[in-house]
């Protein structure tokens, strides 16, 4: 595993409770999601955001959860199953080549790609495999770390996404600078 990617034991203390203190991820995540949605969260880790997505879902919508390495997906099944979502997050193994998402293509309504980006090699591909899941009208944020990425680098990766197919539809929804909610046109 390169060492560019978050080790799987961090994914305990980035599902942690006390993360809400920066933070609350229902609220970060209710402007874009609605009860019945088909939801994308790639690179989830263990869930801190899976969860919450999968309850503002609701028992009509579907989380997909796609992420490198199956220690993290054993770890958000675990607690998906423990808050009684398991029937409403499907999880999958990412192979480092692709997020395997072919199946999905234009059925995702909202996609969230959290503090992840810049750990991925090529994500001038990932941003194109997320576009063409995304269903027209699709929205997806991505939101990256100020600690491990620049402006620059993060404007950079907002220019594939673009290029990819998406639009910026607000520069800063999060009050953060490294923030962005784009939309996949009709
Ligand atoms: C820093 S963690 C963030 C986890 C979660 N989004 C959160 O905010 O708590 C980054 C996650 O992205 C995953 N990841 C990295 N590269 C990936 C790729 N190419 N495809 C899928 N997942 C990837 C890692 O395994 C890790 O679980």
């Amino acid at each position: 595993m390169s060492d560019r990617i978050c080790p799987w034991w961090l994914g305990y203390f980035l599902a942690s409770p006390l993360r809400k203190l920066f933070g609350n991820p229902e609220k970060i995540l209710s402007p874009h999601v609605r009860e019945g949605m088909t939801l994308l969260d790639v690179g989830p880790g263990m869930g801190y955001f899976t969860l919450p997505l999968a309850k503002i879902a609701g028992p009509s919508g579907r989380v997909i959860a796609v992420d490198l390495q199956e220690k993290m997906l054993i770890g958000l099944q675990r607690r998906a199953k423990r808050a009684g979502f398991s029937e409403r997050i499907e999880c999958r193994l990412a192979s480092g080549k692709s997020l395997n998402l072919a199946d999905l293509a234009g059925r995702i309504n909202f996609a969230l790609a959290f503090y992840m980006v810049h750990e991925v090699p090529d994500p001038d591909r990932l941003l194109s495999e997320i576009a063409a899941a995304l269903a027209p009208g699709g929205r997806l944020l991505i939101v990256e770390p100020s600690g491990h990425v620049s402006p620059e680098k993060f404007e950079k990766t907002i220019k594939l996404a673009r290029k990819a197919g998406l639009s910026t539809v607000n520069d800063v929804p999060l009050g953060s600078k490294l923030s962005a909610l784009l939309e996949k046109g009709g």
